[in-house]
C-alpha cells in the first residue's frame, strides 16, 4: 500500500512544482488546473476511469501469481488464497491508472479518495465487481448518479426515461451529481423537451415517437417549410427572391465598381470578394498579366499579356502566373 501512495505523492509533487519552476515571471496568473490537465474530466467520468482501471487490474491478476506449482492441487490452493489476498489488491493498485490516458492524474486522485472504500469492499466481496461502480462512484464518493438521474441528490430526469428529451437531447447532468435536469437539445432541436425544431430547421419527419428536424437551405433566413431554396420564409443577404426559383444567389460582381481600381471581383454563393490585380496591370478583370484592362507603367501589351518593357523580367512574371492560377 505504501508503494502506491508514495508513487501518487511523487506524481502530485512533480505536477505542483512544474508550474512554479517554469512560470517565474512576476505577475503571471497561474491556473494550476490548466497547467496540469489540458482538459479535465468531470468527477464522475474520472471515477468511471478509475473503476475501469481497477477492473483491468482484476483481469490482469485473475490467473494468480503462483503459476508452475509442483502439483496441480497445490497450485489450485495457492491460486485460491491469492485470489482474495491483500497481495493481489496491492498488485492491482500498483498498476492502477497506468493505462495510456491524458487523465491519469484525475484517475489517481479518485484512486486515492476511494482507497479505504476499496479496501472495505475487497475484504467483503472481491468476486462481485459488477456493482463496483455503483458502490464507489455513486454510493461512497457520491460523484455519479444512476442513469437518467442528475444533481446533488440524484433526482430522476423529468419525463419518460425511455424517451428523455424526446430522444433529441439529453438531461443536463444525466448520470452525474451535476446539472439541473433540464434538456440540452441536439443541434436543430429546441423547446423545453426538444420536441420542436429550432430556427433554421424544419420538421422533416414526425410520428408519435420521433421528430426529425433538418436544416433549411443555406439561402434561407428565419426558417423554412422544407429543405429547398424555394421553401424559405425569407432570403439571406446576398440572395434575392425569385418567384419561380426561390432565393437565388446575387452576382455582386455584375455591379460595376464593386472593387477598387487595382482589384478584380469574384462572386461566391451568398457573397463576393475582391483580389488585387497582377502587378503588370493597371486595372483588370481577373488574375494574371493576361487579364489586364490596361498595362501598368513600364509594361506593354504583347498578345494577351502585359509584359515588362525591359526584356528579361518577363520570365519572372510568367512564372508567377503559373504559380497563382
Ligand atoms: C439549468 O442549467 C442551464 C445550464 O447551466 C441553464 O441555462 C438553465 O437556465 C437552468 N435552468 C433552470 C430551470 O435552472
Amino acid at each position: 500500500m505504501e508503494n502506491y501512495k508514495t508513487g501518487v505523492l511523487k506524481l502530485v509533487f512533480v505536477f505542483l512544482t512544474l508550474p512554479a519552476v517554469f512560470c517565474v515571471q512576476p505577475g503571471n496568473i497561474i491556473n494550476p488546473g490548466v497547467l496540469t490537465q489540458s482538459k479535465s474530466l468531470g468527477d464522475c467520468q474520472a471515477c468511471k476511469l478509475f473503476i475501469e482501471s481497477f477492473k483491468n487490474g482484476l483481469e490482469r491478476t485473475s490467473r494468480g501469481k503462483y503459476e508452475g506449482g509442483d502439483a496441480a492441487w497445490e497450485e489450485e490452493k495457492l491460486k485460491k488464497s491469492y485470489k482474495r489476498s491483500e497481495m493481489r489488491l496491492i498488485d492491482i493498485q500498483e498498476g492502477i491508472c497506468k493505462e495510456k490516458s491524458k487523465y491519469s492524474i484525475q484517475c489517481h486522485h479518485m484512486a486515492e479518495k476511494s482507497e479505504e472504500f476499496i479496501e472495505e469492499w475487497w475484504a467483503q466481496n472481491p468476486d462481485e465487481s459488477d456493482d463496483l461502480f455503483s458502490y464507489i462512484c455513486i454510493e461512497k464518493l457520491q460523484v455519479c448518479c444512476p442513469a437518467h438521474h442528475y444533481g446533488k441528490d440524484c433526482h430522476p430526469c423529468p419525463g419518460d426515461h425511455s424517451n428523455l428529451c424526446s430522444g433529441n437531447g439529453k438531461c443536463r447532468g444525466d448520470g452525474t451529481r451535476k446539472g439541473n435536469g433540464t434538456c440540452l437539445c441536439d443541434p436543430g432541436y429546441g423547446g423545453e423537451y426538444c420536441d420542436k425544431c429550432s430556427l433554421g430547421h424544419y420538421q422533416s419527419y414526425a410520428d408519435e415517437n420521433k421528430l426529425l428536424c433538418s436544416p433549411c437551405h443555406m439561402s434561407c433566413m428565419g426558417g423554412c417549410r422544407a429543405g429547398t431554396l424555394k421553401d424559405c420564409a425569407a432570403c439571406k443577404p446576398g440572395f434575392i427572391f425569385d418567384s419561380d426559383e426561390g432565393c437565388l444567389d446575387v452576382n455582386e460582381c455584375d455591379e460595376p465598381k464593386r472593387c477598387k481600381q487595382e482589384q478584380f471581383c469574384m462572386n461566391s454563393i451568398g457573397s463576393f470578394a475582391c483580389f488585387n490585380c497582377h502587378s503588370a496591370c493597371n486595372g483588370c478583370h481577373g488574375d494574371g498579366p493576361d487579364m489586364c484592362r490596361k498595362c501598368a507603367n513600364g509594361y506593354s501589351k504583347k498578345g494577351e499579356f502585359c509584359v515588362p518593357e525591359r526584356e528579361g523580367d518577363f520570365i519572372e512574371s510568367s512564372e508567377k502566373l503559373t504559380m497563382t492560377r
